[in-house]
């Protein structure tokens, strides 16, 4: 049975990033993404919609969704590519233009159509890529019910909800604790969005441990621990993060920090 679980949870990380076209990526040790992007061949113009470098970029706009509009009942997933081109913007860096869908994941299983520009700058400090989004249908997302008896049943402080390993190392994700991993990959959202460059592709692999702080604030404030998958490298990357959540005020991620797998590493993937 062990067994088992653990080849599910390889498969479903290899799962999460599918259609894989390796060529257009560099070689060699993770550790050399200092690359500079010139010398990485890109495609240029019209990309084919289902292929990485088209499907990377969309997913940057995803984590940017979810900065903007996720919830503990509300987060985003890639659906499909529709349409994709990039360019070259003089010295600027490179542009994406989207047509792409998203699913929520959340409760509401609704798809909503998008188009986003999507910029990553080359600058020689890792900066984020800069992200224009337009969705259909965002206007008229509120609050829901299930949302504001989530916030009820949390937002007092005898009953701090503490847990690890979500979902379990057979997938498994117990129907209490799904709100906390949907507001787990809305917050490592904006890690993920503030890391990414035409070198990564940052999924949501695992909550390690979640613990809810007390606090004097009319927010659920969570500690998490996330375990983020680079589909490029194939490296499992740790962070810890503070997060803060409620019906009004949304998702804001308070603190983040690096956790390094060697004793002797001193910086995050992005700052190499
Ligand atoms: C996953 O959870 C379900 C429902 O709780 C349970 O029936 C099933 O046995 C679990 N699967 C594994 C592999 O543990
Ligand atoms: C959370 O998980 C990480 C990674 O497994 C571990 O190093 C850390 O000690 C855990 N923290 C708590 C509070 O359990």
């Amino acid at each position: 049975m062990e067994m088992f679980c653990l080849l599910w949870l390889l498969v479903s990380l290899v799962r999460l990033s599918p259609a894989l076209p390796v060529s257009q990526e560099p070689e060699g040790n993770p550790a050399d993404r200092s690359v500079t992007p010139a010398a990485v061949e890109m495609a240029t113009g019209d990309l084919v919609p289902t292929h990485f470098p088209a499907r990377r970029a969309a997913q940057v706009a995803l984590h940017h969704l979810n900065t903007r509009h996720g919830s503990p009942f509300r987060v985003f997933g890639l659906q499909q590519v529709h349409k994709a081109t990039a360019e070259d913007v003089g010295t600027g860096g490179r542009k994406y233009s989207l047509d792409f869908s998203v699913t929520d994941y959340g409760s509401s299983g609704s798809v909503l159509r998008c188009s986003a520009d999507v910029l990553f700058p080359r600058t020689e400090k890792h900066s984020p890529p800069e992200v224009q989004l337009r969705c259909e249908g965002l206007q008229q997302i509120s609050s829901s019910p299930e949302e504001e008896a989530f916030y009820q049943k949390h937002i007092s402080p005898d009953s701090a909800v503490s847990a690890h390993d979500i979902p379990d190392s057979c997938g498994n994700i117990s129907q209490d604790m799904k709100p906390f991993w949907h507001l787990a990959r809305v917050a490592a959202s904006f890690i993920m969005l503030r890391e990414s460059s035409e070198n990564t592709e940052y999924n949501m692999a695992q909550v390690a441990n979640v613990s809810q702080q007390e606090t004097s604030e009319k927010q659920l404030m969570l500690k998490y621990h996330v375990l983020l998958h680079d589909f490029v490298s194939q490296e499992i990357i740790h962070w810890k993060l503070l997060s803060s959540w409620s019906p009004d005020g949304g998702v804001r991620v308070l603190e983040t920090e690096w956790q390094p797998k060697c004793p002797h590493a001193t910086k995050p993937p992005s700052a190499n």
